[in-house]
């Protein structure tokens, strides 16, 4: 089930089935296909996955890139913010999904403290990324200031999609969960986006932007913008997948929408199934073996 970086024959056709808008993806996608379909004006969807199951079921169900965030320290290792989670903790996740997975892209999201020292660091640390979890491209928070870090990521080899607005690592710096780039600020935000692009990065997240200044960055890169709270103009779309199909409860930011309740189905299956044990209704006669 490893997931292949072959090449196939027909590289410039989308990785999608007849007319590029079934589901099914058809061979591996590479990120010439990411910006081919920003060419054709056709939208593509990103998940966050951190094990073999989701991993399995997201490509199957025809989403094209799958990214180990770093969002894995609050999704899976209980850790208050994304701050706290380390490579060593990533990479085995990242390797999960590649081994689970055959066609889809995935990505490997740096950790916080693990390339802003310097481009070299960012080398090293991309490198494990792709020796060790196998992953396809990594990502890294941060604008014109990561610019030469980017340049040197690629430059080694290792495709990289940036991450712009609300930036979760500089959540202290940030003030907080904001909005980034209104008003006076979203020119800079467009410079950063440039910067980047400029660095040879793939592509470029864009996180809690108002969604006139995502359409604006859309509109002036050549490589595709993926938005999350950044409106409807992005070239595509990413969620968290545990806020989207609702394992997370309580409260979610407002640009998640919830497409399942899996909190309350996994409930339900725990509760029916305690309930079993204790009245002796599980195991049944054929659940034993005779
Ligand atoms: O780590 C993560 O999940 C992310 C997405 C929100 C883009 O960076």
């Amino acid at each position: 089930m490893t997931n292949s970086a072959g090449a196939s024959a027909d590289e410039t056709v989308a990785p999608y089935g007849s007319g590029g808008r079934s589901a099914a993806l058809t061979k591996q996608v590479r990120i010439h296909h990411l910006r081919e379909m920003k060419e054709r004006s056709e939208p593509w969807p990103m998940l966050t996955t951190y094990d073999m199951y989701s991993a399995a079921i997201f490509e199957e169900a025809g989403i094209p890139v799958l990214l180990v965030g770093d969002s894995a320290s609050n999704n899976v290792y209980g850790y208050e913010t994304s701050l706290p989670v380390t490579v060593d903790e990533l990479v085995p996740l990242v390797r999960a999904v590649t081994r689970s997975t055959k066609r889809a892209l995935v990505v490997a999201d740096l950790p916080f403290g693990s390339y802003q020292v310097s481009p070299e660091q960012a080398v090293r640390t991309s490198v494990r990324f792709m020796k060790e979890g196998r992953s396809h491209a990594v990502k890294l928070e941060g604008g014109r200031r990561f610019a030469p870090h980017v340049e040197a990521v690629v430059a080694a080899g290792v495709p990289v999609m940036g991450h712009l607005g609300f930036t979760p690592q500089s959540e202290h710096n940030l003030g907080g969960y904001r909005i980034q780039g209104r008003g006076s600020a979203a020119a800079g935000l467009v410079e950063d986006a440039l910067a980047l692009q400029r660095a040879g990065a793939f592509a470029v997240v864009l996180e809690m932007v108002p969604a006139e200044t995502a359409k604006q960055i859309t509109h002036e890169l050549s490589i595709p913008t993926v938005g999350i709270g950044a409106g409807p103009d992005c070239d595509a779309q990413v969620l968290v997948w545990q806020d989207m199909t609702g394992l997370r409860t309580g409260r979610v930011p407002r640009f998640v929408k919830r497409y399942a309740d899996l909190a309350h189905v996994l409930g339900t299956a725990a509760a029916q199934y305690a309930g079993e044990v204790r009245s002796r209704q599980f195991p049944a006669a054929e659940h034993c073996f005779h």
